[in-house]
């Protein structure tokens, strides 16, 4: 779109996490919007959007970036939430809500559309009740600033938690006993429409603050499940039992799905309660959406799995110290270090080499030493990690921010270095560093032992890693050299 064709500015926040990211795209796809988009680590923006959206780099608690982040907007998206950062994340969350607000009204910003969860405030559970304040506090200056506040319950799409738990289950489970809250009512709604709701809310002629409640029809998660497995022309047999402690159906969530403890439990205690629908705004002031029925989103969510185009996954965003922290991609503070240096014909292959370390995890798998890699990811699951369920977004492409196994990457340097950082649940903090240089492969483990405990670690899986770390090596080159024949 021509600069000159362009009309009002918005500002997407959480614009590394699920529905930012989709958001983002949809709006420069759809609309002449100048987007601006707010992040805490631009190198965490896709690389072919950089040039299409202006970057403000900050967070909600520093107020000089945002300050500039709202400066000249004229929607501003509020797509944040710091469950997982801490264990006072609700206050987090009031901090962070009444910066943007304030921010807002004093750069004269005309409206705030909130995507907040479905629920009443009685029977909602710690992460919904967050959600809800969140909302009263961005709601609650209407002299001042409008603000729409939209209310979605399970979102299906690629990559979302419910379903990839949903998908999990079904693929893995041919059947399964059921605790009680399985039966519980809820009103899931389509990624694609969330984002119809959103994208429509900037123009809606309203004055005044709304409330918007978005979902398709009534179901419990059984017979979400029952659904979402016909759609996979898969036979599932799910049997009901009187009781099953919340935090049994928690860790069976974690056994069988990519989600951690954290979020499967709240997912639980979310769906404790009924979360339907509690005002029709949704049909009376935005009758052109027609939310899609539960089956077609799962359909539609199964087509972009096949099709590799997930835009966004549930663990794009970073609650954990991973892309969120400037100069993160440096781990010059390591003590241990596990160096392997592979050779290979001066200038030949180092692109395919880079490629083939790029390739690495998910189902692509870690070589000739997989069942060691997989022993490492069951250990961590059963530590409360994410083991090596998360797979990689997509099989050919990284991106800075990307979950690959129990890794995230940190940085890429194309043609030149790969940086993962380890969130599996270690005594430390680890790096694994493909560094390609013309004529050879540096491959360094990074390690920074926490106490006498991260330190015996190290000496202890010494002996692994010369196997694990030595075959990997030297195969990314090998098969780099393979895949070149
Ligand atoms: N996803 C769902 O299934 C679902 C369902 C119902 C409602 N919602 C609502 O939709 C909204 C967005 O959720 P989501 O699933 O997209 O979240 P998400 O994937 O976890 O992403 C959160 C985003 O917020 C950013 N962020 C966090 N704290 C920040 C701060 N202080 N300053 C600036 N950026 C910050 C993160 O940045 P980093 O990348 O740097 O971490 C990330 O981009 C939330 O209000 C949520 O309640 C989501």
């Amino acid at each position: 779109m021509p600069d000159t064709m362009k009309t009002k500015t918005v500002l997407i926040t959480g614009a590394t996490g699920y529905i930012g990211r989709r958001l983002t795209h949809r709006l420069l796809e759809t609309s002449a919007l100048n987007v601006r988009v707010l992040v805490r680590n631009k190198n965490k923006v896709q690389v072919s959007i950089v040039d299409l959206v202006e970057i403000t780099e900050g967070s909600t608690f520093d107020k000089k970036s945002l300050a500039a982040a709202v400066a000249g907007v004229d929607t501003a998206f509020y797509l944040i939430h710091s469950m997982g950062v801490a264990d006072d994340y609700r206050n987090l969350d009031r901090v962070s809500a009444e910066n943007f607000r304030d921010a807002c009204i004093h750069a004269g910003v005309r409206r705030i559309i909130y995507l907040g969860g479905l629920g009443v405030k009685e029977s909602a559970s710690e992460h919904l009740l967050s959600r809800i304040e969140t909302g009263e506090i961005l709601s609650a200056k209407p002299g001042q600033i409008e603000t729409i506040w939209l209310r979605a319950g399970v979102i299906i799409g690629s990559g979302s938690s419910s379903f990839e738990i949903i998908r999990n289950l079904c693929q893995k489970l041919p059947a399964m006993i059921t605790p009680r809250w399985v039966r519980s009512h809820t009103q899931p709604i389509g990624v694609g429409d969330v984002l119809s709701y959103l994208q429509t809310s900037i123009d809606l002629s309203h004055k005044g603050n709304l409330v918007v409640d978005i979902g398709c029809e009534e179901l419990s998660f059984q017979q979400m499940m029952q659904q979402a497995a016909e759609v996979m022309a898969l036979k599932r047999y799910l049997f009901p039992v009187p009781v099953l402690p919340p935090r049994l159906s928690s860790y069976w969530l974690i056994l069988f799905t990519p989600i951690p403890y954290k979020l499967a439990s709240a997912l639980v205690e979310g769906l404790k309660s009924e979360t339907v629908l509690q005002n029709d705004n949704a049909a009376l002031l935005y009758p052109a959406i027609r939310p899609l029925l539960f089956k077609q989103t799962v359909a539609a969510a199964m087509a972009e799995l096949e099709h590799n185009q997930v835009l966004s996954r549930w663990c794009d965003s970073s609650n954990q110290q991973a892309c969120d922290i400037k100069d993160f991609d440096n781990p010059a503070g390591a003590v241990f270090r596990d160096v392997r240096i592979i050779s290979f014909e001066k200038g030949e292959h180092q692109e395919d080499v880079f490629q083939s370390a790029c390739a690495v995890g998910g189902p692509n798998g870690w070589f000739k030493y997989n069942l060691l890699w997989r022993i490492r990811g069951i250990i961590d699951k059963l530590m409360g990690g994410y083991g090596l369920n998360r797979g990689r977004r997509l099989n050919q492409e990284l991106r800075i921010g990307d979950a690959l196994d129990f890794w995230k990457v940190a940085d890429i340097k194309p043609g030149k270095r790969l940086l993962l950082y380890a969130q599996m649940k270690l005594p430390g903090q680890a790096w694994l560093e493909f560094d390609v240089q013309s004529d050879q492969l540096v491959q360094t483990a990074h390690f920074l032992p926490r106490g006498v405990l991260g330190r015996l670690y190290w000496y202890l899986v010494m002996p692994l890693h010369h196997f694990v770390f030595n075959d990997l090596a030297r195969t990314v080159v090998s098969s780099s050299k393979k895949s070149d024949r």
